[in-house]
């Protein structure tokens, strides 16, 4: 004894931690509960606002569910990673009862005991744990006056009046066949409270701060979406009508018609590549209508590149529609414009006015950010072309959330084109396979070295039918 531990001693030991971790859990609970639940009845809402919006007349009722649904969501994670822990330990055994042959069946059943005595066990008291969360809220508040998600944490009225869900004026269910409406914010815009609280302060009907740079900082934080707002947003005070179509794709707008206070220009010219000071960073030269022009129709030195005519040749007259996913002005809708493909451009204003000179061209802007679900129906685009923007600073599992949301709106036998995608060599493999997970049919597949270290990769594939 006592040179090396025998497996059964081993697992005794584990078994003797786990008891003490379980009791120590229970423990935790039984007094986060207990003390919750008393110190309900003497619970005093501060704001009276709540009343308002629960219709509840009596302060004593008011019972600090978030608080206690806090508390057992902090036991949750904690049995989540005791159950990770445990899972660990029996991948372990696992893998070590090949070397040893001896004592495979003792460990064997001992894996068993984990997995059946332990694990299981354990699983059921995570899943009684969650169910008791809901009941409780119920049991509570019936259901016109169940507890709004994020109600309690923000206390500008703005707020909570948007984020209270609408019940139908008439009848039952509305034309969508629910009870109300919800407006909904982005889950983080509880990390950003003061800033949220700044953006939905102001009178009513009056005019909104000449704040868009705000929305955009909260957007892109993950506050998004935003919520709407009753205030009336600032346009600048010499609007011009925009040029006539036919003039207006490929000609720089006129300078009236931005708000430029937040940025560091005061005009398109300003904008351009050779201006140091221009203040953006992204897509330079996109302001430069000579330069655009050139984009997508004349030949380049680099296999990457490839034309417009000869990508709409994989699939003639099928291209009708698509998204253009990137940072840019535009360039590339118009020119699909052209040949008759009616494409939306996302845009953000990171330091330019991307969305401006998109809309101002003729074309449509959609101004969205990588949080979230793209508003497209399911297999309904035939076209969706990327560039300048998702490359080798993204996450792996963000990217891979992503295309799978591109593959979603892609209808079958529409193309997915990646245009100059970059990234650093050594992590080439691991975006391929996101690229090529799909078994995407590839039309076009180039790669070019674009500096020592970073390599960019093009590509034009098609989505196969999916008949299941
Ligand atoms: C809650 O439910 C009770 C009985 O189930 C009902 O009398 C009461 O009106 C309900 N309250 C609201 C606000 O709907
Ligand atoms: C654009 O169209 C208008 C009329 O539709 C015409 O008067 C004008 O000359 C055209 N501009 C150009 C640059 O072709
Ligand atoms: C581009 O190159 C192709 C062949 O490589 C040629 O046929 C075509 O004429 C060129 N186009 C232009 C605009 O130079
Ligand atoms: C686009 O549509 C117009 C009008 O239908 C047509 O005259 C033109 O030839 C089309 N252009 C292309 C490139 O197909």
């Amino acid at each position: 004894m006592g040179r090396l531990c025998s497996p059964k001693c081993r697992l005794g030991r584990v078994m003797g931690w786990l008891q003490i971790l379980l009791g120590g859990l229970v423990i935790a609970v039984s007094i986060a509960s207990l003390f919750k639940f008393y110190s309900a009845g003497f619970f005093l809402h501060h704001e009276d606002i709540c009343q308002h919006f629960y219709h509840v007349s009596d302060a004593d009722d008011g019972f600090d569910l978030r608080a206690l649904s806090d508390r057992v969501g902090e036991v949750l994670d904690r049995m989540d990673k005791l159950q990770e822990k445990l899972e660990k330990t029996v991948q372990e055994m696992e893998k070590s009862k090949v070397d040893l042959g001896k004592t495979t069946m003792t460990r064997l059943e001992h894996k068993r005991f984990l997995e059946q005595e332990v694990i299981r066990p354990l699983y059921g008291a995570h899943i009684a744990l969650r169910q008791i969360r809901l009941p409780q809220a119920d049991g509570i508040r019936n259901s016109t006056m169940k507890e709004v998600p994020l109600m309690n944490t923000f206390i500008v009225e703005e707020i909570r009046k948007y984020i209270t869900p609408k019940e139908n004026r008439v009848g039952n269910m509305n034309i969508y066949g629910t009870e109300r409406i919800y407006n909904t914010i982005g889950h983080a815009c509880v990390l950003m409270k003061k800033e949220l609280e700044e953006y939905m302060d102001y009178d009513i009907g009056s005019y909104c701060k000449d704040d868009w740079s705000l929305s955009q900082k909260l957007m892109v934080n993950g506050c998004d979406p935003l919520p709407r707002r009753r205030c009336l947003t600032r346009a600048s005070k010499v609007y011009q009508k925009p040029y006539p179509i036919n003039e207006s794709l490929w000609r720089l707008p006129d300078d009236r018609n931005v708000r430029w206070s937040n940025y560091q220009c005061r005009n398109f010219q300003c904008l351009s590549s050779k201006n140091p000071k221009r203040g953006y960073s992204k897509c330079i030269g996109c302001f430069e209508m000579d330069k655009e022009k050139l984009k997508w129709v004349t030949n380049s030195s680099l296999a990457v590149d490839f034309l417009i005519k000869d990508v709409l040749a994989i699939k003639p007259g099928e291209i009708r529609i698509g998204l253009d996913f990137g940072v840019g002005t535009g360039t590339f809708a118009a020119r699909m414009k052209e040949q008759n493909v009616t494409v939306v451009s996302t845009a953000l204003n990171l330091g330019a006015p991307f969305n401006e000179m998109i809309a101002l061209r003729g074309l449509v802007p959609l101004y969205v950010t990588l949080n979230q679900r793209l508003p497209f129906f399911d297999n309904t685009m035939d076209l969706i072309h990327t560039t300048g923007f998702l490359d080798g600073w993204i996450d792996l599992m963000l990217v891979d959330f992503i295309f799978f949301d591109w593959d979603r709106i892609l209808r079958p036998g529409g193309l997915l084109w990646i245009d100059r995608f970059f990234c650093n060599r050594k992590d080439l493999d691991d975006y391929m396979y996101m690229f090529l997970q799909f078994r995407y049919k590839k039309h076009k597949w180039a790669l070019s070295p674009k500096s020592n270290d970073e390599v960019y990769l093009s590509a034009v594939l098609e989505k196969p039918p999916r008949a299941i």
